[in-house]
């Protein structure tokens, strides 16, 4: 799909752990204006369910696993995101959904533009006129 992407982190393993990295315009392509977090999602609930009309958003699973499914309004993917050493990179315009969220899983959202309610689309059939 257009523009999204798995983006492999830099990964250093030593005897203490492992440790990743996230630098914005190094390994992802935008200034992060903001982090958010996802975590104590009860079995079975979906979040998600919207497209952004600016924001790009770069996703990783710091713990756990779960999916993103994504959909351009032509062609819809699943991503299942079960290491914290890689994320999806989803540009603007893409409608999403994440399900299939494990026990205690932690979903780490880095996004590009400061949280606007009214860049948000929530509504599926204006996504499909929008785009
Ligand atoms: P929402 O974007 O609907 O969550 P998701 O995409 O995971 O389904 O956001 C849930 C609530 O949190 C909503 O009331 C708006 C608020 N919120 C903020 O205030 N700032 C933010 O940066 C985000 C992402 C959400």
């Amino acid at each position: 799909m257009d523009g999204v992407q798995i983006i492999q982190l830099q990964k250093y393993l030593d005897a203490r752990g492992n440790l990743s990295v996230i630098e914005q315009f190094k390994d992802i392509p935008f200034k992060i204006e903001r982090s958010y977090w996802i975590y104590d999602v009860p079995g079975g609930e979906k979040r998600g369910g919207h497209a952004y009309r600016e924001n790009q958003e770069f996703i990783v699973a710091l713990s756990g696993s779960f999916d993103v499914i994504l959909d351009n309004g032509k062609e819809k993917e699943t991503f299942h995101l079960n290491r914290s050493y890689y994320g999806l990179l989803v540009p603007k315009g893409i409608w999403r959904e994440m399900d299939n969220f494990s026990t205690n899983s932690l979903a780490l959202i880095l996004a590009s533009t400061k949280y606007d309610e009214n860049d948000y689309i929530r509504d599926y059939q204006e996504y499909l006129r929008f785009i």
